[in-house]
């Protein structure tokens, strides 16, 4: 079967190279990472070279060099492995991270020169949830769930939440355009004032049944009240309604920063993988 790559040529590409998300499930990448990664970040898409592998019309690898950062994130189909080696060289990469479960990727990633990095440097879980059981949310009088939101006040409140961030509302409507951002699953809190309090964005790869949580926040003005709780509850109970009958979502694995995996151990996520990090000398 010959395998031919090309340069990305716009939205119709991610939309191949989230099948290849869908295909390789489970991998690092979800369909919903890659939505959010592409668009929230405004004026990135010009500095960024992405290439897919495609044989037959269908994508069987991606390499995707984020400048200026220097890293590639990349993927390949697990009956395409072979290809490994070509997708973590194309690119002059500093950085590069792979599942540290993945002992194949990762043998290929250290023949290839990377290097692991320490065992305290950052590194992300990703944590697991079935949907069988789900207890309803709970938030103080005054705050109220909700989903479908406005897009100014919606990208005020994740700008809070993430600050300093480079989300935009010209961003955030690109992410509204991706496939397969749902309005549905788009969950806030409302404050008692109208302005949002707190955010849980879903995205649901339907084939798989997987739903995952890209991002979550809260204002700082209205932390520790059980929003974050309480958003991604109401979140889980739409990916149920919309088919999922699991949750993932990724969080800082170190303890630098424990808050998010604490929050996701509490709703009753658990660990199941996590990544590690590789240097290019
Ligand atoms: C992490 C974050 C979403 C928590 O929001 P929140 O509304 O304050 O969270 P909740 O009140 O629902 O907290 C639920 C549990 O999470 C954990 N938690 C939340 N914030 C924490 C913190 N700063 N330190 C340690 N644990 C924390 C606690 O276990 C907490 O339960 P407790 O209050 O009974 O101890 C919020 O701090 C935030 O927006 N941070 C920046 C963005 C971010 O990191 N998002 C998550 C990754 S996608």
């Amino acid at each position: 079967m010959s395998i031919s790559t090309r340069p990305y040529e716009g939205p119709d590409d991610l939309r191949l190279m989230q099948q290849l998300c869908v295909e390789a499930w489970p991998s690092q990448w979800h369909v919903g990472d890659l939505a959010w990664d592409r668009f929230h970040r405004a004026g990135h898409e010009p500095e960024w070279r992405t290439t897919l592998w495609l044989e037959e019309g269908r994508c069987v690898a991606w390499a995707w060099f984020r400048q200026p950062e220097g890293e590639l994130a990349f993927l390949v189909h697990p009956k395409r492995r072979e290809l490994t080696a070509e997708v973590v060289l194309k690119e002059d990469a500093r950085s590069t991270s792979a599942l540290a479960e993945d002992t194949q990727t990762v043998a290929v990633l250290e023949r290839a020169g990377y290097v692991a990095t320490t065992a305290d440097e950052p590194f992300m879980v990703r944590l697991v949830r079935d949907l069988a059981d789900l207890v309803d949310p709970v938030l103080e009088q005054g705050y109220e769930l909700r989903h479908s939101p406005e897009l100014a006040a919606r990208v005020a409140v994740h700008r809070a939440a993430w600050e300093p961030s480079r989300l935009t509302e010209e961003s955030y409507a690109n992410v509204m355009r991706a496939w397969p951002y749902r309005a549905d699953l788009d969950c806030v809190v409302v404050a008692p004032d109208g302005s949002f309090a707190a955010f849980c964005l879903a995205w649901l790869d339907r084939e798989n049944g997987v739903g995952e949580f890209e991002p979550v926040g809260t204002h700082p003005d209205h932390r520790r009240r059980g929003l974050a709780t309480a958003v991604s509850t109401y979140a889980l109970h739409r990916l149920r309604e919309a088919g999922a009958h699991t949750a993932v979502v990724y969080a800082r694995g170190d303890a630098a920063y424990p808050a998010a995996k604490l929050l996701y151990e509490s709703l009753a996520f658990v660990q199941h993988v996590r990544t590690r990090t590789f240097t290019h000398p």
